[in-house]
């Protein structure tokens, strides 16, 4: 699955710019708080309006302080997977049932230096994963490798049966990153800078998907 992240996208001109990446598995929609990250992007209201111009599943994720209050909301409005930071999150499970209970798809994210262990338990309530492969706040950042190494480890949970999640990766996938991002057991990668900055952005999805999936066994 790729997620085009909008956060790339001229802002101007959003309802176009997510007419340009039909055809993708998940739209990923980056808020922030300028608290939780140094950046501020935007919020509920604007998810409300992108809801209303595609069908395209809305991956909501949110880099912002207090989820408890917030993600709630994007559930409610229809998003398809909301994602929560653990870095944030102070009652993650309580987050994770209230977003399953509106209907929406629960997601667990952890920063690159952020261990995964200390949440093994708490994921089997999340039914995603997001990995970050580069500080959350901007996008057109340099891959960071080392994360592949909790992938690796919850890919091996997976396959064992002691977890059941989508592994999603976020931060520098491109040509370049996708494949070993894909090796180690990715399900569904975003990209921003590397969809929109192409002249053709629907092309660049299809184009990571066929090299995602040529990569790795267990994408096909
Ligand atoms: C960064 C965001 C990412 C960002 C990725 O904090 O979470 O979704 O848009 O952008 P690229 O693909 O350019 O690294
Ligand atoms: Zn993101």
């Amino acid at each position: 699955m790729i997620a085009p992240s909008i956060l790339s996208a001229d802002f101007a001109r959003l309802a176009d710019e997510v007419a340009a990446v039909a055809g993708s598995d998940w739209l990923h929609v980056d808020v922030m708080d300028a608290h939780f990250v140094p950046n501020l992007t935007l919020g509920l209201p604007i998810v409300e309006a992108l809801l209303k111009v595609t069908d395209i599943p809305m991956d909501c994720h949110l880099m912002i302080e207090n989820p408890e209050r917030w993600a709630i909301g994007y559930a409610e409005a229809g998003a398809h997977n909301v994602t929560v930071h653990a870095e944030a999150a102070r009652e993650p499970v309580r987050i994770a049932r209230d977003l399953r209970a509106a209907g929406a798809k629960a997601g667990l994210s952890v920063k690159p230096d952020t261990p995964l262990e200390p949440y093994l338990e708490v994921l089997r309530e999340f039914d995603t994963l997001l990995v970050m492969s580069v500080e959350p706040g901007f996008g057109g950042q340099k891959f960071i490798a080392h994360v592949l190494d909790k992938v690796r480890m919850v890919r091996t949970m997976i396959d064992t049966g002691h977890l059941n999640l989508l592994v999603e990766i976020d931060g520098g996938i491109n040509a370049d990153t996708i494949e070993q991002a894909a090796e180690a057991g990715v399900d569904c990668f975003v990209a921003g800078s590397a969809v929109y900055s192409a002249a053709d952005p629907a092309m660049a999805v299809r184009a990571l998907r066929t090299q995602a999936a040529n990569a790795a066994h267990h994408l096909t």
